[in-house]
């Protein structure tokens, strides 16, 4: 379970709060949508839950366990250990294979080279690309580079995974299926996913709608 309890966020040196008492609990296997206008913090946001931001007010509790207050090693282990991430731009390395790109989060936590690459290929699997696991990502389109990436934001079983604008740079018929692949990985693995988009569409496919604005989180109310 993810909670925040009423975190506040300022940008220094103005100090106007960009937003105050964000609450928002969220349960194991269980994917919420964040929308609102752009500006309004949904990347700081983010960036504040996987301690990449200070906050400034409220708390911060994965697990049972206070993050808010960590130190910026115990950050640094705790994203390497328990955090997955994916990003509008992909951020796949040219030069590794696809197995390779999906097993680095495993050689980070130190995992023998043999059962990291057993299990990215299980990833890759899981996503469709099995079959190109040992090639370079050059030639790979919007879509494909997007499931690679999903496939190493899960590989070490991370208890949140934090998308910003995943399907951003994908065209529409794209988009859905790779949005389908995440939010299945992130139940299958019984993370915590949090999904930043500006596509209703997109925000449909996960269990629950929130609004961010400057006066906090809502539930979307649905039409
Ligand atoms: N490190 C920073 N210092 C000061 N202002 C920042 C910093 N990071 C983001 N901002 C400002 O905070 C606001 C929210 O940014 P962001 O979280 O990227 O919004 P969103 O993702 O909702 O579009 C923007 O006005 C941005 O300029
Ligand atoms: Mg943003």
């Amino acid at each position: 379970m993810l909670e925040l309890d009423k975190i506040c966020k300022r940008f220094r040196p103005d100090g106007v709060a960009l937003f105050q008492e964000v609450s928002l609990t969220v349960r194991p296997g269980e994917c919420v949508a964040v929308m609102g206008e752009s500006g309004v913090g949904k990347s700081t946001l983010l960036n504040c839950i996987a301690g990449l931001e200070p906050i400034d007010g409220g708390e911060i509790v994965l697990a049972g366990r206070r993050l808010d207050g960590l130190d910026d090693d115990a950050w640094a282990m705790l994203r390497r250990r328990r955090y997955g991430f994916v990003f509008q731009a992909f951020h796949i390395l040219p030069h590794l294979s696809l197995v390779d790109n999906v097993a680095l989060p495993l050689w980070l936590l130190d995992d023998k080279r043999d059962n990291a690459r057993a299990r990215a290929l299980e990833m890759l699997a899981a996503v469709g690309l099995s079959a190109r696991a040992d090639e370079g990502p050059g030639k790979l389109s919007g879509g494909e580079l997007q499931r690679v990436a999903i496939a190493r934001a899960l590989v070490h079983r991370p208890a949140v995974v934090l998308a910003d604008e995943p399907t951003g740079n994908l065209d529409p018929d794209r988009a859905g299926e790779v949005l389908t692949l995440l939010l299945d990985a992130v139940r299958e693995v019984g993370a915590v996913g949090i999904l930043v988009t500006h596509s209703p569409v997109a925000a449909k496919q996960t269990d629950r709608i929130l609004r961010l604005t400057r006066q906090g989180m809502q539930e979307a109310v649905s039409e």
